[in-house]
């Protein structure tokens, strides 16, 4: 009886998420830009490079490897941990049920998933689905900040304590950072940009709550209001 009404809690609770990231109208395609041709050729080389890497142990233990795709021109780029199983099966960032939720919340921010690039510290799926070791995120960093550099997004949304960590080169828990904008520098040159660290789509669906929910909305309204973009009417 009691497992039957935890049973029901969970799956509430999975419905009320659900519900509160649907529900927004989406966009209108807008014309796309045009990206530069070669951002795209040098998007697609590194793609490559990612696919025949072999610098750490997870390229002998990957099925695909998952550079990462979208919008060459996104103002705003989502970095995730690692691939889970859908994305070594398929090759591609967050397709499974995190991947799902991050659609949801994408698409309640008035935007779509081709709006945005989608990628991970680390490009190949950790066995068991294991954090990613140090060793194997300081051989696939080069991609990232790479990637980062070509795309020059605006903002730069860290799901999750591995990537917030990495990027922001800091140990402080996800909590305690989350909410704020850091600066994130794409070379010695350059003006940063704003990197906002929020929980990682998997920490919701596993730690549903109305108060975490409700955090990662209040992130992405300030990275609204950052690019200077509406929060859709519900
Ligand atoms: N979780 C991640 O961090 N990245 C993915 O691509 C999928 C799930």
């Amino acid at each position: 009886m009691a497992q039957e009404a935890n049973l029901n809690k969970v799956f509430d609770q999975h419905v009320k998420l659900e519900e509160f990231f649907t529900g927004f109208s989406v966009k209108k395609d807008k014309p796309p830009q045009q990206p530069q041709k070669d951002i795209i050729a040098e998007l697609n080389q590194l793609a490559d490079e990612v696919k025949t890497c072999q610098k750490c142990v997870l390229g002998t233990t990957r099925t695909n490897a998952v550079p990462g795709e979208g919008n060459p021109n996104a103002q705003i780029v989502f970095v995730g941990e690692g691939p889970g199983a859908d994305e070594d099966a398929q090759g591609r960032p967050f397709v499974g049920r995190s991947g799902q939720l991050l659609d949801k919340i994408i698409i309640a921010m008035g935007l779509k998933r081709s709006d945005v690039y989608i990628c991970n510290i680390v490009k190949c799926r950790p066995p068991e689905n294991r954090e990613p070791r140090p060793e194997e995120i300081i051989s696939c960093l080069p991609f990232l900040k790479r990637q980062l550099g070509l795309i020059r997004p605006k903002v730069i949304v860290a799901l999750g304590a591995p990537a917030a960590k990495t990027l922001l080169e800091t140990n402080k828990p996800i909590g305690q950072i989350r909410g704020k904008f850091f600066d994130y520098y794409f070379d010695d040159f350059s003006p940063p940009v704003k990197l906002m660290p929020t929980y990682h789509p998997a920490y919701l669906l596993r730690n549903y709550s109305h108060e975490n929910r409700m955090k990662v909305w209040e992130d992405m309204k300030t990275v609204l209001a950052e690019l200077g973009l509406s929060v859709p009417k519900r």
